[in-house]
């Protein structure tokens, strides 16, 4: 008699909530750090969720696990198929955030070098003019949202420095659409609405004229942006400033393996891909930085004393490093698996989404003790290796963030403009709690200070 050799045993699905999906996105959406550290606590590092309209999703709380995920950008995984559903009615179709394959690496190897540390080395100097101008128009005594504020700086330092723009008309015209286009582009309202929907509008005359409508206003916000934008590469071309540093001046000399260079089209796509993902981003980071340096009294001293001595810029680094562990903007990196992933006994099948859950991959206390102090310290001195290791603000493999270097210098050129010039205080001692905004986690109320000038020294 035969017997049947032992089929290998299945590897089991993650575990995770058996609750209805729209259950599951209502509790995330209500309180996302409360949701994912309850599932993290019953289901251990790697959790699945269900969340409505979407695949469903493994997501994984240790730098180890994320590391897996973010080896699947060499051939295993999409990054961009993700993010085209919500982004591509704003970005188009050529842009870095929502390709994938080919086309993709094909983009960011022209836009990696003009973002590179060496080219914006000299930027230094011009987001230090841009932020102290906007400090001047701050008001002084009464309490404000700071991060309004930073998002006036980040904003500028775009327009300027990233797509050059001299033209004074022109800078404040998109100076006033940009952040209604993007408020209107990620309303729930627009993101809400029917593809089938949202196609009609685009297509019909009478919907045109529903300017009440979401899609319509967004549609009008965006042609008034795209003709700003189309003239504004136009001038570039027709008028080319020899050393010019600017990022469009850059990638318009920018060709490919075979010669050919990026077209109109593409380059307003990718230029409103690094403000998509460049300026709230940035401002979010340096609003929570503020929102933690007012409730650690003892680093912001230490912070100031380091200012005030102007030889060394090595506590303000790692000031800001805390500030991205313990409060990281984006909250999660997916990606869409073309292929199943095993994760320790578990396997997660093609067609689910595999995502480092960033907020918590900062608070591992195995590689950040105590990790809801605000200590910079932990990224000086012995410790600074294995912090650095699980610290993934940017996310990570070949998708890691572009702009990486570039925020992190308005970063510290930002904080040191602020502190130098004015004195702050938190008027509510209580800390600001997160709040989800698109794929963001933001103060819920954008870092409220009071601020007072401080006498020149
Ligand atoms: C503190 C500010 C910022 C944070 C926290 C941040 C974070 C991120 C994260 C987490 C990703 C996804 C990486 C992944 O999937 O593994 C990303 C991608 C990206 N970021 Fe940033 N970012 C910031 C600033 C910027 C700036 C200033 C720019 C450009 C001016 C920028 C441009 C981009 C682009 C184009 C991508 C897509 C890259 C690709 O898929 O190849 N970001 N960023």
């Amino acid at each position: 008699m035969t017997t049947a050799s032992p089929r290998p045993a299945r590897a089991a699905l993650p575990p995770g909530s058996r609750l209805p999906a729209l259950l599951q996105t209502a509790l995330f959406l209500a309180a996302p750090g409360r949701a994912s550290r309850r599932a993290r606590r019953r289901y251990g590092p790697a959790f699945a969720v269900r969340f409505l309209g979407f695949p469903p999703e493994v997501m994984v709380t240790t730098a180890e696990l994320a590391e897996k995920i973010y080896a699947l950008d060499a051939g295993g995984a999409r990054a961009g198929e993700v993010r085209r559903q919500f982004l591509e009615p704003l970005v188009g179709r050529h842009s870095l955030l929502s390709l994938d394959g080919d086309p993709w690496w094909r983009h960011r190897k022209l836009l990696s070098p003009p973002l590179h540390g060496k080219a914006i080395a000299r930027y230094g100097e011009d987001i230090a003019k841009i932020a102290a101008a906007e400090i001047a128009r701050w008001p002084q005594g009464t309490p404000f949202a700071l991060r309004d504020g930073l998002q006036n700086i980040t904003l500028d330092v775009i327009l300027r420095l990233v797509f050059g723009i001299q033209d004074t008309a022109r800078l404040a015209r998109l100076r006033r659409l940009i952040p209604e286009l993007i408020a209107v582009g990620g309303s729930p309202a627009l993101l809400l609405t029917p593809p089938r929907i949202s196609a009609w509008t685009q297509r019909s005359p009478l919907a045109k004229r529903l300017t009440f409508l979401p899609t319509t206003r967004f549609l009008r916000l965006k042609e008034a942006v795209d003709q700003l934008l189309y003239a504004e590469i136009s001038h570039h071309r027709a008028h080319p400033v020899e050393g010019a540093t600017d990022v469009l001046s850059r990638l318009l000399e920018a060709q490919d393996e075979d010669g050919t260079p990026l077209s109109d089209e593409e380059l307003r796509d990718e230029l409103i891909t690094l403000l998509e993902a460049g300026h709230e981003t940035t401002a979010t980071a340096l609003a929570w930085a503020f929102e933690r340096l007012l409730r650690t009294p003892e680093v912001l001293a230490a912070l100031r004393k380091e200012l005030k001595q102007g030889t060394s810029e090595r506590y303000l680094e790692a000031v800001t490093k805390e500030a991205l562990r313990s409060r990281p903007v984006v909250y999660n990196a997916p990606r869409l698996l073309d292929a199943p992933l095993k994760l320790g006994r578990h396997e997660v099948p093609a067609g689910w989404r595999a995502g480092p859950l960033i907020s918590l991959i900062h608070r591992d206390p195995e590689v950040y003790p105590d990790p809801e102090a605000f200590r910079p310290e932990r990224f000086l001195g012995d410790d600074a290796a294995r912090a650095q290791k699980g610290w993934m603000p940017f996310g990570g493999g070949r998708r890691y963030c572009v702009g990486a270097q570039l925020a992190l210098l308005e970063m510290r050129v930002i904080t040191r403009e602020i502190l130098t010039r004015l004195d702050l205080t938190a008027p509510e001692a209580a800390a600001e709690l997160p709040r989800l905004r698109h794929v963001t986690l933001v103060p819920a109320h954008g870092t409220r200070v009071v601020t007072h000038r401080r006498p020149p020294s």
